[in-house]
Protein backbone atom coordinates (compact mmCIF):
# COMPACT_ATOMS: atom_id res chain seq x y z
CA UNK A 1 0.00 0.00 0.00
CA UNK A 2 1.21 3.53 -0.92
CA UNK A 3 2.71 5.14 2.41
CA UNK A 4 0.18 8.03 3.68
CA UNK A 5 1.38 10.71 5.47
CA UNK A 6 -1.47 10.15 8.02
CA UNK A 7 -2.20 7.30 10.21
CA UNK A 8 -5.39 5.50 11.99
CA UNK A 9 -4.51 5.35 15.58
CA UNK A 10 -6.10 3.40 18.43
CA UNK A 11 -7.77 6.17 20.48
CA UNK A 12 -9.87 3.95 22.71
CA UNK A 13 -11.22 0.76 23.13
CA UNK A 14 -14.50 -0.87 24.97
CA UNK A 15 -16.56 -3.83 25.14
CA UNK A 16 -19.75 -5.50 26.11
CA UNK A 17 -20.76 -8.63 26.61
CA UNK A 18 -23.96 -9.52 28.42
CA UNK A 19 -24.82 -10.38 32.09
CA UNK A 20 -26.42 -14.06 31.04
CA UNK A 21 -23.98 -16.86 31.24
CA UNK A 22 -24.24 -20.60 29.56
CA UNK A 23 -21.87 -23.07 31.33
CA UNK A 24 -20.94 -26.11 29.91
CA UNK A 25 -22.85 -28.13 32.62
CA UNK A 26 -25.89 -25.95 31.05
CA UNK A 27 -25.00 -28.07 27.42
CA UNK A 28 -24.89 -31.38 29.18
CA UNK A 29 -28.69 -30.85 30.37
CA UNK A 30 -29.69 -29.77 26.67
CA UNK A 31 -27.67 -31.77 23.97
CA UNK A 32 -25.45 -35.44 24.42
CA UNK A 33 -21.94 -33.93 25.53
CA UNK A 34 -19.75 -32.95 28.44
CA UNK A 35 -17.52 -30.80 29.45
CA UNK A 36 -14.81 -32.95 29.22
CA UNK A 37 -15.58 -33.01 25.53
CA UNK A 38 -16.16 -29.18 25.39
CA UNK A 39 -13.22 -27.99 27.12
CA UNK A 40 -10.52 -30.31 25.49
CA UNK A 41 -12.08 -29.90 21.96
CA UNK A 42 -12.58 -25.91 21.92
CA UNK A 43 -11.41 -24.69 25.22
CA UNK A 44 -14.48 -22.97 25.92
CA UNK A 45 -16.11 -22.93 29.64
CA UNK A 46 -18.70 -20.05 29.66
CA UNK A 47 -20.25 -18.08 27.17
CA UNK A 48 -22.26 -14.75 27.42
CA UNK A 49 -25.72 -14.84 25.83
CA UNK A 50 -28.24 -12.37 25.49
CA UNK A 51 -31.16 -14.40 26.42
CA UNK A 52 -34.18 -13.09 27.46
CA UNK A 53 -32.92 -9.54 28.04
CA UNK A 54 -33.89 -8.58 24.55
CA UNK A 55 -30.64 -6.86 23.57
CA UNK A 56 -29.81 -6.90 19.56
CA UNK A 57 -26.40 -6.41 18.43
CA UNK A 58 -27.30 -2.73 18.25
CA UNK A 59 -27.51 -2.62 22.08
CA UNK A 60 -24.30 -4.53 22.60
CA UNK A 61 -22.67 -2.30 20.15
CA UNK A 62 -23.52 1.08 21.70
CA UNK A 63 -22.42 0.03 25.14
CA UNK A 64 -18.91 -0.97 23.68
CA UNK A 65 -18.97 2.16 21.33
CA UNK A 66 -19.71 4.31 24.28
CA UNK A 67 -16.94 3.32 26.36
CA UNK A 68 -14.52 3.30 23.41
CA UNK A 69 -15.51 6.81 23.15
CA UNK A 70 -15.04 7.91 26.96
CA UNK A 71 -11.52 6.05 26.49
CA UNK A 72 -10.78 8.08 23.74
CA UNK A 73 -11.92 10.98 25.29
CA UNK A 74 -14.49 12.06 22.69
CA UNK A 75 -17.74 12.52 21.84
CA UNK A 76 -19.85 10.77 19.17
CA UNK A 77 -20.57 14.36 17.39
CA UNK A 78 -16.61 13.61 16.73
CA UNK A 79 -17.31 10.38 14.39
CA UNK A 80 -16.85 10.71 10.62
CA UNK A 81 -18.14 7.08 9.82
CA UNK A 82 -19.55 4.53 12.00
CA UNK A 83 -18.85 0.57 10.69
CA UNK A 84 -20.62 -2.59 12.16
CA UNK A 85 -19.40 -5.40 11.40
CA UNK A 86 -21.63 -8.56 11.82
CA UNK A 87 -23.35 -10.91 10.50
CA UNK A 88 -26.29 -10.73 13.20
CA UNK A 89 -27.50 -7.03 12.52
CA UNK A 90 -30.56 -6.46 14.20
CA UNK A 91 -32.99 -6.66 10.92
CA UNK A 92 -32.63 -7.01 7.71
CA UNK A 93 -32.23 -3.31 7.07
CA UNK A 94 -31.85 -0.58 8.47
CA UNK A 95 -28.03 -1.93 9.13
CA UNK A 96 -27.23 -2.01 12.96
CA UNK A 97 -24.77 0.79 12.10
CA UNK A 98 -27.32 3.77 11.64
CA UNK A 99 -29.37 2.34 14.67
CA UNK A 100 -26.01 3.17 16.65
CA UNK A 101 -25.30 6.20 15.18
CA UNK A 102 -28.92 7.42 15.92
CA UNK A 103 -28.70 5.77 19.86
CA UNK A 104 -25.20 7.76 20.17
CA UNK A 105 -25.94 10.78 18.54
CA UNK A 106 -23.07 10.77 16.08
CA UNK A 107 -25.12 13.13 13.97
CA UNK A 108 -22.60 13.99 10.89
CA UNK A 109 -21.61 10.35 10.92
CA UNK A 110 -22.10 7.95 7.67
CA UNK A 111 -22.99 4.64 9.24
CA UNK A 112 -22.80 0.70 7.23
CA UNK A 113 -22.66 -2.70 8.61
CA UNK A 114 -19.91 -4.60 7.03
CA UNK A 115 -20.35 -8.51 6.80
CA UNK A 116 -16.87 -10.86 6.46
CA UNK A 117 -17.68 -13.30 8.84
CA UNK A 118 -15.43 -13.74 11.74
CA UNK A 119 -13.14 -11.53 10.23
CA UNK A 120 -16.04 -8.47 10.16
CA UNK A 121 -13.82 -6.22 12.73
CA UNK A 122 -10.66 -6.48 11.08
CA UNK A 123 -12.03 -5.67 7.80
CA UNK A 124 -13.80 -3.28 9.55
CA UNK A 125 -9.81 -1.98 10.76
CA UNK A 126 -8.55 -2.21 7.26
CA UNK A 127 -11.72 -0.09 5.90
CA UNK A 128 -11.20 2.81 8.99
CA UNK A 129 -7.42 2.97 8.14
CA UNK A 130 -8.49 3.45 4.43
CA UNK A 131 -10.60 6.48 4.99
CA UNK A 132 -8.07 8.32 7.54
CA UNK A 133 -4.81 7.39 5.38
CA UNK A 134 -6.36 8.95 2.09
CA UNK A 135 -7.65 12.07 4.20
CA UNK A 136 -11.16 11.85 3.74
CA UNK A 137 -12.11 10.99 7.19
CA UNK A 138 -10.93 12.04 10.75
CA UNK A 139 -12.26 9.96 13.10
CA UNK A 140 -13.83 6.22 12.20
CA UNK A 141 -16.16 4.31 15.17
CA UNK A 142 -15.15 0.33 13.80
CA UNK A 143 -17.36 -2.25 16.01
CA UNK A 144 -17.45 -6.12 16.10
CA UNK A 145 -20.90 -7.46 17.19
CA UNK A 146 -22.86 -10.17 17.46
CA UNK A 147 -25.68 -12.07 18.76
CA UNK A 148 -24.88 -15.24 17.32
CA UNK A 149 -27.33 -17.23 19.82
CA UNK A 150 -30.20 -15.88 17.30
CA UNK A 151 -28.55 -17.95 14.57
CA UNK A 152 -27.34 -21.09 16.96
CA UNK A 153 -29.37 -24.40 16.44
CA UNK A 154 -29.56 -25.74 20.07
CA UNK A 155 -29.97 -29.59 18.83
CA UNK A 156 -26.83 -29.06 16.98
CA UNK A 157 -24.42 -30.33 19.46
CA UNK A 158 -21.53 -29.71 16.92
CA UNK A 159 -22.28 -25.85 16.53
CA UNK A 160 -24.29 -24.89 19.50
CA UNK A 161 -21.64 -24.96 22.39
CA UNK A 162 -19.09 -22.85 20.36
CA UNK A 163 -20.97 -19.85 19.79
CA UNK A 164 -21.52 -16.46 22.30
CA UNK A 165 -22.74 -12.85 22.28
CA UNK A 166 -20.96 -10.06 22.45
CA UNK A 167 -19.83 -6.46 20.91
CA UNK A 168 -16.05 -4.79 21.17
CA UNK A 169 -15.43 -1.28 19.31
CA UNK A 170 -12.74 0.87 18.66
CA UNK A 171 -12.15 4.51 17.69
CA UNK A 172 -9.73 5.22 15.15
CA UNK A 173 -8.02 8.71 14.76
CA UNK A 174 -6.05 10.31 12.02
CA UNK A 175 -3.00 11.51 13.06
CA UNK A 176 0.49 12.14 11.65
CA UNK A 177 2.46 9.25 10.56
CA UNK A 178 5.04 8.78 13.22
CA UNK A 179 5.12 5.10 13.55
CA UNK A 180 2.33 4.59 15.80
CA UNK A 181 -1.32 3.16 14.68
CA UNK A 182 -2.40 0.57 12.02
CA UNK A 183 0.96 -0.14 10.32
CA UNK A 184 0.05 -2.74 8.15
CA UNK A 185 -3.23 -4.60 6.70
CA UNK A 186 -3.87 -8.05 4.97
CA UNK A 187 -7.50 -8.70 4.84
CA UNK A 188 -8.48 -11.79 1.97
CA UNK A 189 -11.39 -13.58 0.87
CA UNK A 190 -11.90 -17.44 -1.11
CA UNK A 191 -15.63 -17.58 -2.11
CA UNK A 192 -15.25 -21.97 -3.22
CA UNK A 193 -15.69 -22.98 0.54
CA UNK A 194 -18.69 -21.04 0.95
CA UNK A 195 -20.03 -24.43 1.80
CA UNK A 196 -17.93 -24.67 5.02
CA UNK A 197 -20.34 -22.35 7.08
CA UNK A 198 -23.35 -21.04 6.20
CA UNK A 199 -27.29 -20.15 7.17
CA UNK A 200 -28.79 -21.07 4.22
CA UNK A 201 -32.47 -19.92 4.19
CA UNK A 202 -34.04 -16.34 5.35
CA UNK A 203 -31.79 -14.68 2.87
CA UNK A 204 -33.14 -13.98 -0.76
CA UNK A 205 -32.21 -17.41 -2.04
CA UNK A 206 -34.25 -19.43 -0.04
CA UNK A 207 -37.33 -17.37 1.97
CA UNK A 208 -38.06 -18.31 4.89
CA UNK A 209 -40.80 -21.19 4.98
CA UNK A 210 -42.97 -23.25 7.26
CA UNK A 211 -40.90 -26.25 6.43
CA UNK A 212 -37.36 -24.71 6.54
CA UNK A 213 -38.19 -22.67 10.51
CA UNK A 214 -37.89 -26.20 11.86
CA UNK A 215 -35.37 -28.13 10.00
CA UNK A 216 -32.42 -25.81 11.17
CA UNK A 217 -32.06 -23.76 7.73
CA UNK A 218 -32.00 -20.71 9.74
CA UNK A 219 -28.94 -21.72 11.81
CA UNK A 220 -25.37 -21.64 11.72
CA UNK A 221 -24.55 -25.08 9.41
CA UNK A 222 -21.31 -25.36 9.68
CA UNK A 223 -18.36 -28.22 8.66
CA UNK A 224 -15.80 -27.65 11.54
CA UNK A 225 -13.08 -30.28 10.84
CA UNK A 226 -12.48 -28.75 7.35
CA UNK A 227 -12.70 -24.82 8.74
CA UNK A 228 -9.78 -26.01 11.20
CA UNK A 229 -7.33 -26.92 8.14
CA UNK A 230 -7.66 -23.76 6.32
CA UNK A 231 -8.11 -21.09 9.43
CA UNK A 232 -4.34 -22.04 10.95
CA UNK A 233 -2.77 -22.35 7.30
CA UNK A 234 -4.23 -19.14 6.46
CA UNK A 235 -3.83 -17.18 9.95
CA UNK A 236 -0.22 -17.88 9.64
CA UNK A 237 -0.33 -16.41 5.88
CA UNK A 238 -1.69 -13.23 6.58
CA UNK A 239 0.69 -12.46 9.47
CA UNK A 240 3.55 -13.55 7.76
CA UNK A 241 2.47 -10.96 5.17
CA UNK A 242 1.46 -7.74 7.54
CA UNK A 243 4.93 -8.83 9.37
CA UNK A 244 6.73 -8.66 5.98
CA UNK A 245 4.79 -5.33 5.20
CA UNK A 246 5.47 -3.57 8.58
CA UNK A 247 9.28 -4.73 7.85
CA UNK A 248 9.41 -6.01 11.22
CA UNK A 249 11.02 -8.66 13.19
CA UNK A 250 8.70 -11.21 14.35
CA UNK A 251 10.00 -11.41 17.86
CA UNK A 252 9.43 -7.55 18.28
CA UNK A 253 5.74 -8.03 18.59
CA UNK A 254 4.10 -7.87 21.83
CA UNK A 255 1.08 -9.44 22.10
CA UNK A 256 -0.79 -11.75 19.77
CA UNK A 257 -4.46 -11.80 19.89
CA UNK A 258 -6.18 -14.19 17.34
CA UNK A 259 -9.64 -14.73 16.86
CA UNK A 260 -11.38 -16.96 19.86
CA UNK A 261 -12.70 -19.87 17.85
CA UNK A 262 -10.97 -22.91 19.40
CA UNK A 263 -7.81 -23.29 21.75
CA UNK A 264 -6.39 -25.83 19.36
CA UNK A 265 -6.58 -23.51 16.72
CA UNK A 266 -4.64 -20.90 18.65
CA UNK A 267 -2.48 -23.18 19.75
CA UNK A 268 -1.64 -24.34 16.38
CA UNK A 269 -1.00 -20.84 14.97
CA UNK A 270 0.95 -20.27 18.32
CA UNK A 271 3.36 -22.50 17.51
CA UNK A 272 3.37 -22.21 13.69
CA UNK A 273 4.44 -18.53 14.67
CA UNK A 274 6.84 -19.23 17.12
CA UNK A 275 5.07 -16.89 20.17
CA UNK A 276 5.70 -17.65 23.51
CA UNK A 277 2.88 -17.97 26.03
CA UNK A 278 3.30 -14.36 27.27
CA UNK A 279 2.79 -13.05 24.02
CA UNK A 280 -0.32 -14.41 23.30
CA UNK A 281 -3.73 -13.50 24.59
CA UNK A 282 -6.70 -16.11 24.76
CA UNK A 283 -9.84 -15.83 26.53
CA UNK A 284 -11.86 -18.22 25.16
CA UNK A 285 -12.92 -19.88 27.96
CA UNK A 286 -14.60 -17.11 29.27
CA UNK A 287 -16.33 -16.06 25.87
CA UNK A 288 -16.66 -19.15 23.53
CA UNK A 289 -16.44 -17.57 19.66
CA UNK A 290 -18.02 -14.41 19.48
CA UNK A 291 -16.99 -14.16 15.64
CA UNK A 292 -16.64 -10.30 14.74
CA UNK A 293 -16.53 -9.30 18.51
CA UNK A 294 -14.26 -11.28 19.59
CA UNK A 295 -11.18 -9.57 18.89
CA UNK A 296 -12.17 -5.82 20.32
CA UNK A 297 -13.30 -7.92 23.15
CA UNK A 298 -10.15 -9.32 24.00
CA UNK A 299 -7.90 -6.18 23.45
CA UNK A 300 -9.87 -4.29 26.14
CA UNK A 301 -9.59 -6.91 28.22
CA UNK A 302 -5.77 -7.00 27.44
CA UNK A 303 -5.79 -3.44 27.73
CA UNK A 304 -7.48 -3.54 31.35
CA UNK A 305 -5.28 -6.15 32.17
CA UNK A 306 -2.06 -3.98 31.57
CA UNK A 307 -1.07 -6.82 28.81
CA UNK A 308 -1.33 -4.25 26.23
CA UNK A 309 -0.09 -0.81 26.63
CA UNK A 310 0.69 2.40 24.75
CA UNK A 311 3.47 1.52 22.62
CA UNK A 312 3.50 -2.40 22.18
CA UNK A 313 3.14 -4.09 18.95
CA UNK A 314 0.18 -5.89 18.27
CA UNK A 315 -0.84 -8.80 16.07
CA UNK A 316 -4.44 -9.57 15.18
CA UNK A 317 -5.21 -12.12 13.26
CA UNK A 318 -8.63 -13.94 12.33
CA UNK A 319 -10.72 -15.83 9.97
CA UNK A 320 -14.31 -16.97 9.40
CA UNK A 321 -16.81 -18.33 7.11
CA UNK A 322 -16.61 -17.60 3.53
CA UNK A 323 -13.59 -18.42 3.95
CA UNK A 324 -12.27 -15.21 4.98
CA UNK A 325 -9.32 -14.14 6.84
CA UNK A 326 -7.03 -11.74 7.64
CA UNK A 327 -4.62 -10.05 10.10
CA UNK A 328 -3.61 -6.00 11.28
CA UNK A 329 -0.41 -4.78 12.88
CA UNK A 330 -0.92 -2.08 14.83
CA UNK A 331 1.37 -0.11 17.26
CA UNK A 332 -0.75 1.08 20.06
N1 LIG B 1 -20.07 -33.01 22.41
C1 LIG B 1 -19.68 -34.28 22.25
N2 LIG B 1 -19.34 -34.78 21.05
C2 LIG B 1 -19.38 -33.96 19.99
C3 LIG B 1 -19.78 -32.61 20.09
C4 LIG B 1 -20.13 -32.15 21.38
N3 LIG B 1 -20.51 -30.87 21.62
N4 LIG B 1 -19.70 -32.04 18.87
C5 LIG B 1 -19.29 -32.97 18.03
N5 LIG B 1 -19.09 -34.15 18.68
C6 LIG B 1 -18.64 -35.42 18.15
C7 LIG B 1 -18.93 -35.59 16.66
O1 LIG B 1 -20.25 -36.03 16.47
C8 LIG B 1 -17.91 -36.60 16.27
O2 LIG B 1 -18.36 -37.88 16.65
P1 LIG B 1 -18.09 -39.16 15.70
O3 LIG B 1 -16.60 -39.28 15.66
O4 LIG B 1 -18.79 -40.24 16.42
O5 LIG B 1 -18.69 -38.79 14.37
C9 LIG B 1 -16.71 -36.27 17.15
O6 LIG B 1 -17.22 -35.49 18.25
C10 LIG B 1 -15.64 -35.50 16.43
O7 LIG B 1 -16.24 -34.42 15.72
P2 LIG B 1 -15.40 -33.41 14.87
O8 LIG B 1 -16.31 -32.38 14.26
O9 LIG B 1 -14.45 -34.12 13.97
O10 LIG B 1 -14.57 -32.72 16.06
P3 LIG B 1 -13.38 -31.71 15.98
O11 LIG B 1 -12.25 -32.24 16.77
O12 LIG B 1 -13.10 -31.24 14.58
O13 LIG B 1 -13.94 -30.47 16.81
C11 LIG B 1 -14.89 -28.31 16.36
C12 LIG B 1 -15.11 -29.81 16.35
C13 LIG B 1 -14.72 -27.88 17.80
C14 LIG B 1 -16.11 -27.64 15.76
C15 LIG B 1 -13.62 -27.97 15.56
O14 LIG B 1 -13.63 -28.62 14.32
C16 LIG B 1 -13.50 -26.49 15.31
O15 LIG B 1 -13.38 -25.69 16.22
N6 LIG B 1 -13.43 -26.10 14.01
C17 LIG B 1 -13.34 -24.71 13.64
C18 LIG B 1 -14.69 -24.11 13.65
C19 LIG B 1 -14.55 -22.63 13.63
O16 LIG B 1 -13.69 -22.08 14.26
N7 LIG B 1 -15.36 -21.93 12.90
C20 LIG B 1 -15.10 -20.52 12.89
C21 LIG B 1 -15.95 -19.82 12.13
S1 LIG B 1 -17.30 -19.30 13.12
C22 LIG B 1 -18.04 -18.05 12.25
O17 LIG B 1 -17.61 -17.65 11.23
C23 LIG B 1 -19.33 -17.52 12.84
Amino acid sequence: MMKSKFSAQVAGLGAYTPATVLTNADFEKMVDTSDEWITSRTGIKRRHVVGDSGEATSDLSTKAAEMALADAGMSAADLDLILVGTVTPDMKTPSSAVIVQRRLGAKRAAAMDLNAACVGYLYGLTTGRAFIESGMYENVLVVGAETLTSITNYQDRGTCVLFGDGAGATVLTRAENTGRGILASHIAADGNHEGLLFVRAGGSREKVTTENMHNGALYINMNGSEIYKFAVRNMQDSAEKVIAEAGIKPEEIDLVIPHQANIRIIDSLQKRLNVPDEKIFVNIAEYGNTSSASIPIAMTEAKQQGRMKSGDLVLLVSFGGGLVWGAVLVRI
